[in-house]
């Protein structure tokens, strides 16, 4: 099952067909999915719980045009899944990649040197079956394949529709555009190897610490992409600054490596930003000055820049086009994850000439947590 990458001819061994979906593990699953549907927007799928025999464990998985996001939650205190939520928090397990073949995804990602999370099974029910496999990634994060081509059920075998009389607008979120983790000190490139050895994605971009500090903090990246640019998982590490970084303020509150932002797409990202605020979620905001040089820096762009202006949204632009993006404040009290919103106007690339404004926010926020 190897295709041949249009970009580089070379043949991928991991040929992947997107994001699947994204698990997080939560203190209580109940009302994770209640907030991500009232404030995002998802609506119901389906339901996995005591009552469809999952006695250990309750998800409840919510959808929003391409994106699918689960939330589980342990019922007793005595498993893994609970000691991921002990140490922490509420975050982000699973990134989850459909295949066409998870049985070969595995194969191919474990002789290469990936430790096995899950061997290949074959889960089945009423509407066919799905063979899921996984590997361990950075922290305690996991990849699944997902195989789901003879499936026509609601989610996944095990899982029943969940039917919901609560149905908020949607926000008009639309698929991952990317995840990005966060490593410890002089480790990302050691995922960058993994991510290339491993999975056959390639580095696509690269910023060190000249293009990302400020006056006080600093953090390196890379942006790793899978062949067909799909999957991109950009990995940052701390840098040396006069203070704290955000990176450092991340790995000491979620007590090791993990996912910091799923960036989520969307074609209208005034209307998204606009129905988000709306609903109460909480935006990092760059001054007001960052507006007045704005068009000098990005040139012509087809918004009116008062909607951008007022809702803080940022832009960027590279060699292909621009992209307008903002960041949610973290979604839980531990400053960990949080979204990021974009929209993708031609640019392939990830906003670098936000950076130094975007981080002078953040470390507003981390001065007023004292972590700074
Ligand atoms: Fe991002």
């Amino acid at each position: 099952m190897q295709q041949s990458s249009p970009e580089t001819g070379l043949t991928d061994f991991l040929p992947l067909e997107g994001t699947d979906y994204v698990e997080f593990y939560v203190g209580n699953a109940k009302q994770a999915a209640h907030f991500y549907k009232t404030a995002f927007g998802f609506q119901s799928l389906a339901y996995a719980g005591p009552e469809t025999g999952s006695k250990d464990k309750a998800s409840y998985v919510v959808r929003q045009h391409s994106l699918t996001f689960v939330f589980t939650t342990p019922l007793r205190s005595q498993n893994s899944m609970a000691d991921h939520i002990y140490k922490h928090g509420d975050g982000v397990k699973v990134l989850a990649l459909r295949v066409p073949n998870a049985t070969d995804a595995w194969q191919q990602t474990t002789q290469r040197g990936a430790k096995t999370y899950m061997t290949p099974r074959t889960l089945t029910d009423d509407a066919g079956e799905v063979v899921i496999s996984g590997i361990h990634t950075y922290g305690d994060t996991v990849h699944l394949f997902i195989e789901r081509k003879n499936y026509e059920g609601v989610f996944l075998p095990g899982y029943r529709k969940w039917e919901s009389a609560y149905h908020p607008a949607e926000t008009g979120l639309l698929y991952v555009d990317h995840c990005v983790g966060n490593v410890g000190w002089n480790q990302m490139n050691k995922w960058v190897k993994f991510y290339e050895e491993v999975m056959g994605f390639r580095n696509i971009l690269s910023f060190d610490d000249t293009d990302i500090s400020t006056e006080y903090s600093a953090l390196m990246s890379k942006v790793m992409s899978n062949g067909n640019g799909f999957v991109k998982f950009p990995i940052n590490e701390p840098a040396e600054g006069k203070k704290k970084s955000q990176v450092e303020e991340y790995l000491e509150f979620y007590e090791g490596e993990g996912c910091q932002h799923v960036a989520l797409a969307t074609h209208d990202i005034v209307k998204t930003v606009t129905d988000l605020q709306n609903r109460g979620i909480e935006f990092l905001k760059v001054p007001v000055s960052y507006y007045d040089t704005l068009l000098q820096r990005v040139g012509k762009i087809d918004e009116d820049l008062s909607p951008l202006k007022e809702l803080g949204i940022l832009v960027d632009r590279d060699e292909e086009g621009y992209l307008l993006q903002i960041f949610t404040k973290p979604v839980e009290d531990r400053p960990t994850l949080f979204f990021e919103i974009i929209q993708r106007k031609g640019a392939r690339s990830f906003g670098k000439g936000n950076f130094k404004a975007l981080f002078e926010a953040i470390e507003r926020e981390q001065e007023e947590r004292g972590n700074l």
